[in-house]
């Protein structure tokens, strides 16, 4: 929780931030008012907000796991990777292999202030502050190409991001442009607001009702549909157990305890890899 007073240069603490509103729902500090203000009326449909959070972290530090000690990727481009937290990509990949290397991209100048913290190693991590939108200038930077070799497999992370993309900023096309863009062998790990529609009408009702506050507050935070989202994988291969909510991808010992019965539909994620 930060005093708007220190809000570093670029940063607008006058309209919430997806990354801010991100990082209170995680219990960091790295927000303003106005981003718990939007919070808050999220957490007011649903007060598991806080646990849904958490559980994409947990997620992402599976797969990150999973990635680099069973499928041997060391190199990892973390697209919309967010404010530095509790068991990052760079140190959840170093774990298990030290020379992994790490870019992470995020639009938000905060991000990019709080870089220091994620450049402990800058000879294996960097921060590129870029949209993500934009593929080729990303894929293309000379700056990240130092990082990752391209023509290598690589572990392609969009966790929470393409919800942010809206339905006119063609997320499907988007998507396709990072599956073509990354070596066979390569893996696309996604986690994704989802709507359950009428296989859980009353988690589908609230996704509905805090995607409202989500695109009213931030301008966007769909909730889409398990073939939408699919769709998204194009013919890379699902790895088990496939598309499912969080808790259920590979479960490992010494999480924590799951019980966000709200919400706990609405939340997926899945790992698929190209051939
Ligand atoms: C919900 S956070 C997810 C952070 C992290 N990937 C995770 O799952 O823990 C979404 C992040 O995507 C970033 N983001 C949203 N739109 C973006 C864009 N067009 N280009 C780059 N980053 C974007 C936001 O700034 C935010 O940090």
């Amino acid at each position: 929780m930060r005093n708007e007073e220190w809000a570093p240069p670029g940063v607008d603490y006058t309209r919430p931030s997806i990354a801010r509103v991100y990082d209170f729902m995680l219990g960091g500090k790295d927000n303003f008012a106005i981003d718990r203000r939007a919070a808050e009326k999220a957490l007011k449909i649903t007060p598991d907000g806080f646990a849904a959070a958490r559980w994409n972290r947990v997620f992402l530090r599976r797969v990150v796991r999973y990635l680099a000690s069973e499928a041997g990727i060391d190199q990892f481009l973390d697209i919309g990777s967010g404010l530095p937290t509790q068991g990052n990509v760079h140190e959840v990949a170093a774990e298990v292999n030290p020379a992994s290397r790490v870019v992470y991209v995020d639009s938000d100048p905060m991000v990019l202030a709080h870089a220091r913290a994620l450049l402990a190693n800058a000879r294996t991590t960097m921060v590129k502050q870029a949209d993500a939108r934009f593929v080729d200038q990303i894929i293309g930077c000379p700056e990240v190409r130092r990082y990752i070799d391209i023509s290598r497999p690589v572990g392609l992370l969009m966790f929470g991001i393409l919800h942010h993309f809206n339905d006119d900023e063609q997320p499907e096309q988007i998507a396709a442009s990072y599956r073509d863009a990354i070596a066979p062998g390569s893996y696309l790990a996604i986690s994704h607001f989802h709507n359950p529609e009428e296989a859980h009408p009353e988690a589908s009702v609230k996704a509905l009702m805090v995607e409202k506050v989500f695109l009213d507050a931030l301008g966007s935070g769909r909730f889409r549909t398990r073939d939408e989202i699919l769709a998204y994988f194009g013919d890379f291969e699902l790895i088990e157990p496939g598309l499912v909510p969080f808790p259920q991808w590979r479960p490992g010992s010494g999480d924590e305890a799951y019980d966000p019965i709200d919400i706990y539909h609405t939340l997926v994620g899945g790992v698929a890899r190209k051939l």
